[in-house]
């Protein structure tokens, strides 16, 4: 495969402290001397301290033994590209990874990295986004190391009227990805909040750049809450964590893993079989799908009625009370009603 050098985007983590992290997750159960992870990542026994003392401040618990060298006490869950990318192999996510400490939102990046030529299945993750985005405009709370924040960018050969399906996809995925860390299965409110217990712990901002017929490229952006120990008073009676459900924390590097590899099986089989199976397995996983009491708000109004499936292109159909009439609901806010 021909790799290309990654663009050199200002903020994204020095890839020698990606590498300093992975040198001393992978040995974990050693001491490894200063002067040998200086000379395998190719900087000075300095800057190795220095790197140290900026790894502590975000949380790493690393030993460090007067003559011997450094020691972590336990393999981080920072969302560093090393440690992601060997466990991608296979998927178009594995090459192309930028992770950032602080960002101010992984989806305006990832639109501007589609702008600029890289390639479908580039991932930019970050730890923490000061003007994280949400939909209709609203922001999203992206507490430092607490939840993962990840855009990735596609370049699916569709026209935008699929484009819905792409949410659907990665909203499939995410449920898919918690399943397995939770006792209760997750819901799915349409188009694609994850809810447990009625609250939402993963949201998704679909962005995309379009002619007429044809996509050029579109960001998924994923936001999920994972160890939170509570949410902002704000948020508190509609949001939740993994953690807030579990009472355990939840690794993010492993869930983060399982999201792009559920996304790589749903993307696949949606581009090779079509919507079909896509709407059929949001109607199994969804209560949403059909034959829910809702209340829908739109840009121009806000009615209530009953859901009546999806139709091919992702659209939720939703039956009126006012009148009966099929209502299409390309995006709204949809909310539980009597
Ligand atoms: C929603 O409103 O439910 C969608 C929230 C999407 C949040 C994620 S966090 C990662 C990515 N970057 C952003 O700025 N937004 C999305």
């Amino acid at each position: 495969m021909a790799t290309k050098r990654l663009a050199n985007l200002p903020g994204t983590t020095d890839r020698r402290i990606d590498a300093l992290l992975t040198l001393l997750a992978e040995n974990s159960t050693i001491v490894i001397s200063g002067a040998k992870i200086a000379k395998e990542i190719g900087v000075t026994r300095q800057q190795v301290w220095r790197w140290i003392q900026k790894l502590r401040e975000l949380g790493v618990r690393v030993k460090g033994h007067p003559r011997s060298g450094y020691h972590i006490e336990r393999v981080p869950d920072i969302l560093v590209p090393q440690m992601i990318s060997h466990r991608l192999l296979g998927t178009p996510f594995a090459r192309r990874i930028y992770h950032f400490f602080k960002v101010d939102s992984t989806n305006a990046v990832a639109m501007r990295l589609g702008e600029s030529g890289e390639p479908h299945g580039t991932i930019v993750v970050a730890e923490e986004q000061t003007a994280g985005r949400g939909r209709a405009g609203r922001s999203w709370v992206s507490e430092k190391s607490a939840g993962i924040y990840c855009s990735i960018l596609l370049r699916p050969p569709i026209p935008p009227a699929y484009a819905p399906l792409l949410t659907l996809v990665a909203g499939l995925a995410a449920r898919d990805a918690t399943a397995e860390d939770l006792d209760v299965l997750p819901d799915i409110r349409w188009p694609n909040d994850l809810l447990v217990g009625g609250r939402k712990v993963c949201g998704i901002l679909t962005e995309m750049h379009a002619e007429p017929d044809r996509v050029h490229y579109a960001v998924v952006g994923i936001g999920m809450n994972v160890n939170q120990a509570k949410m902002p008073a704000e948020l508190s009676d509609i949001a939740t964590s993994l953690r807030m459900e579990t009472g355990k924390f939840h690794s993010r590097l492993e869930l983060l893993i399982r999201l792009l590899r559920h996304l790589d099986r749903y993307y696949n089989q949606f581009l090779a079989e079509g919507s079909q199976p896509i709407l059929r397995r949001f109607a199994e996983v969804s209560s949403y799908s059909e034959g829910k009491r809702v209340r829908i708000t739109t840009a121009t109004e806000s009615f209530s009625g009953t859901t009546a499936g999806l139709d091919a292109s992702g659209v939720l159909r939703v039956a009126r009370d006012d009148g009966g009439l099929i209502e299409p609901v390309l995006s709204g806010d949809v909310e539980d009603a009597s």
